[in-house]
């Protein structure tokens, strides 16, 4: 149908026929809300370049997994900051390292919400790299078991999902053999499949106090030119185990997400990093741009790609705006 049969404005001249043709909406239930627990009490530090996040401390993160959970957020990842770092990680699968108590505590006074943890060594290793080290390698092997005992004693402690997000080859395979061991064969694994190196995590590492001590995480996450390399990525997590597929970032990788879901039968999460909410956030600050409206629009378009669920750190403002609506 050609102009002047079809006119695309007709069905755009009010909300509700807006409304009616909608093809892509948000819903609560895309939403995961990523925390940062830390050790302590009554400790609520801002993160500078990310407005509106903190490190917290148990009570206060108790706190926003409630309000998580009364915004009708059905899940929340849980990343942890130690109070001390070492070669091989040991505060990472400690029976109480900060994850695993935060998981308790969360879990015994908001059973209802869903607790993901995120596995990996980089926030728990004095080198900030995400295996193990060896003379300035980072060792695919030696980190696997690491990697699994980490996901354990998270599970251990109460998580209802495990999601690693260490790019180590394997690590999957790894862990769902010591789920399943373990009687766990029910926890999912979300897999960090196809995670990229990306400038986007700059405030994520300020936030977790996870940056690499020396050189880059290049020899292990992706290099963000190739995107059949995703397609492996994916597969490969898919054989060995993984439940969810991840794709991270989202907003510069709208074309990964879309291959994937158009190519594998697992549901695709995108993970709209930090530094994706940081520059809505700066760009708000200036009084240059409106934040709420560029984040849902970049939520629409994330989901419009392929994307079943979205880790976004506007999870709980998201949810507001949509009971609002
Ligand atoms: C840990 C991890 C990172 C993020 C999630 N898990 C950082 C990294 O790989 O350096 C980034 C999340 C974000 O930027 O929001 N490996």
């Amino acid at each position: 149908m050609l102009f002047p049969d079809y006119r695309g404005r007709r069905m755009r001249a009010n909300a509700n026929f807006r409304r009616m043709i909608r093809e892509t909406t948000i819903s609560k239930d895309d939403l995961i809300l990523p925390l940062f627990a830390v050790e302590g009490k009554g400790v609520k530090k801002p993160i500078e370049a990310m407005p509106g996040h903190f490190q917290l401390s148990g009570e206060y993160i108790v706190d926003m997994a409630k309000q998580a959970h009364a915004a009708g957020i059905p899940a929340i990842i849980v990343f942890g900051i130690p109070d001390k770092k070492d070669p091989l990680a040991t505060r990472a699968y400690a029976d109480d390292g900060i994850v695993q108590k935060t998981v308790a505590r969360i879990k015994e006074a908001v059973p209802e919400i869903s607790v993901i943890t995120d596995v990996c060594l980089c926030g728990y290793t004095d080198h900030g790299h995400c295996g193990v080290v060896e003379n300035g390698i980072i060792e695919n092997d030696a980190s696997l078991d690491l990697l699994a005992k980490t996901a354990l004693s998270h599970v251990r402690s109460g998580a209802d999902m495990v999601a690693p997000s260490d790019m180590m080859d394997g690590r999957v395979t790894e862990i769902r053999q010591i789920l399943d061991e373990e009687g766990f064969d029910q926890i999912p694994i979300m897999s960090y499949a196809v995670k990229y190196a990306s400038a986007f995590y700059g405030p994520f590492r300020q936030a977790a106090a996870s940056a690499p001590q020396f050189g880059d995480r290049k020899t292990y996450q992706m290099d963000p030119a190739n995107a059949v390399e995703a397609l492996r990525e994916a597969t490969m997590d898919i054989e060995e185990g993984a439940d969810i597929i991840m794709v991270k970032p989202a907003l510069a990788y709208l074309d990964i997400i879309y291959r994937l879901k158009q190519e594998i039968d697992l549901p695709v999460a995108a993970y709209n990093v930090s530094g994706e909410y940081s520059i809505m956030k700066a760009g708000e600050m200036m009084g240059w741009v409106n934040a709420k409206d560029m984040i849902m629009e970049t939520l629409v378009a994330i989901k419009r790609a392929g994307a079943d669920m979205i880790l976004t750190y506007s999870a709980i403002e998201v949810a507001r705006q949509l009971e609002e609506a």
